[in-house]
């Protein structure tokens, strides 16, 4: 399977290239830069939602799952990508939203009986703050995010064959698979009966008063498997389709019966820190050792230098292109993009604005991202751009590039192995990889000598440099 140790890029469109000077990113500004992702040596790309959308939830809620956004380009555009990405040996991945859409798409007038309803509410929350109910007329619909996106009835076979002819839409456009959004909420209790209080930490961060409730009835009820295999029946063996299953990865068995791989929240969430990152790795390996797809950022979260400093992004790169599965670069992390200020008034209710401010080409004040007025600011082009770290071999982009060349040589095989504290190692085929997460010296494992390293001198005497991490022979 092409996947299976694949690099994928994930653009988010809005903000990765403008072509005609609206000031939003749209496709054929993608085309012009896909240059970039052959030079990294990705392998794919997953775009965040280029469907109509009302923007309440920037293109999670979409008014029409068969079109392309007009601010973005039309069909043609998109074929014209996935045709030129294919000659450039880059598969396409597409965002899909299964569990809701906008308000505003038609089926919520015209298909009411395709979305959950109830009497009365009952106490389940909203991923963004409130009660997942709002009433409409004599009834309640539930929204697991904004009111503004309603969820979708999986139990109604309608909805379902509705949905599979979405998944063959793309797919028989020359899209390569799909990122699954918010799956583990395909389906809910049928009963639709209270959570009860919490009675354990969930295992990943949640937003405010979600956290007091189990999480039991809302998501992840019985039958998800079966949901599952509607999407797989319509989408066939080939398609590669990765979830965004936020649940522990003790929680994924059902998932993983039917998709390639889930996105792996545990280490993308764990403090950087030895020993958290040896049990999150354990944990999601445990699960099945080639199903994850690893990821360390993208467009919901914190951006990486805000998350685990600056000091240990390029041993954080070492970690995500050295894991044996699929690996996900969020656009502008190769380049060590930071969280910008956003924008006031905020674009996004929930506070995402920082993590999506436009790609950074060259150090020009828009940083070559558009000719007009750009949706969100440029943080600091001239501090990070494409252009000057694409020439310079030291830059944190050539990191990136190294690494991805070095993966398919990387080999078979993949155990984690003893270390000093604060360093986490492991051997991957004929190699050990080992990272200090720590600010002092730290003492190697035995390797036979450096093959990579995230700075010169990274490994030196059999120490490991502060914050530093080695690709080595093993001795
Ligand atoms: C996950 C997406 O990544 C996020 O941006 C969105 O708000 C929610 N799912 C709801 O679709």
């Amino acid at each position: 399977m092409w996947h299976r140790d694949a690099v994928i890029y994930q653009v988010y469109p809005r903000s990765f290239q403008d072509s005609d000077g609206d000031g939003v990113g749209d496709l054929e500004g993608i085309r012009s830069r896909l240059d970039h992702l052959v030079d990294l040596g990705v392998d794919g790309l997953w775009l965040s939602p280029i469907y109509p959308s009302p923007l309440a939830d920037f293109g999670y809620d979409v008014s029409d799952h068969t079109a392309i956004d007009p601010v973005f380009g039309t069909l043609e555009g998109f074929d014209a990508l996935v045709a030129e990405a294919r000659q450039r040996g880059l598969r396409l991945l597409m965002d899909v939203v299964p569990c809701h859409t906008s308000i505003e798409h038609t089926w919520f007038r015209e298909h009411p009986d395709w979305y959950i309803w109830s009497e009365r509410p009952n106490n389940w929350l909203a991923a963004f703050g409130g009660s997942a109910w709002t009433k409409l007329g004599a009834r309640y619909y539930l929204h697991s995010f904004y009111p503004e996106q309603p969820d979708l009835d999986w139990r109604n076979p309608e909805l379902v064959a509705a949905m599979q002819e979405v998944f063959r839409f793309w797919l028989d456009r020359g899209a390569a698979g799909y990122r699954l959004d918010a799956i583990d909420r395909l389906l809910k209790d049928a009963e639709l009966r209270d959570e009860p209080p919490a009675s354990e930490p969930f295992g990943l961060p949640l937003r405010g008063e979600e956290a007091s409730l189990a999480r039991v009835m809302s998501r992840n009820a019985p039958g998800t498997g079966e949901a599952l295999a509607h999407i797989r029946e319509a989408c066939g063996p080939e398609a590669f389709l990765v979830g965004e299953i936020y649940l522990p990865s003790t929680d994924w068995r059902p998932y993983l019966e039917h998709l390639d791989a889930g996105f792996a929240f545990e280490l993308f969430h764990s403090p950087w820190e030895g020993g958290p990152l040896r049990r999150a790795v354990e944990a999601t390996l445990s699960v099945r050792e080639a199903g994850a797809a690893w990821v360390l950022s993208n467009h919901d979260f914190p951006r990486l230098p805000n998350r685990v400093g600056h000091e240990n992004v390029r041993a954080a790169a070492m970690l995500l292109l050295t894991l044996p599965g699929t690996a996900f670069v969020y656009q502008g992390d190769e380049i060590g993009m930071v969280d910008g200020p956003g924008a006031t008034p905020p674009r996004d209710r929930a506070g995402r604005d920082s993590h999506r401010h436009p790609m950074q080409w060259d150090p020009s004040p828009g940083g070559g991202f558009s000719d007009g007025e750009p949706w969100l600011s440029s943080v600091d082009p001239v501090d990070r751009n494409v252009e000057a770290q694409r020439i310079d071999p030291g830059s944190l982009l050539s990191l990136y590039r190294d690494l991805i060349a070095l993966r398919p040589g990387l080999g078979e095989g993949f155990e984690l192995i003893e270390a000093a504290p604060g360093v986490l190692a492991y051997r991957r085929g004929e190699h050990v990889v080992a990272l200090n997460t720590t600010a002092e010296e730290r003492p190697a494992p035995p390797v036979a000598g450096a093959v990579l390293e995230t700075e010169p001198g990274a490994l030196r005497g059999g120490e490991l440099a502060p914050h530093a991490g080695v690709v080595a022979a093993s001795a």
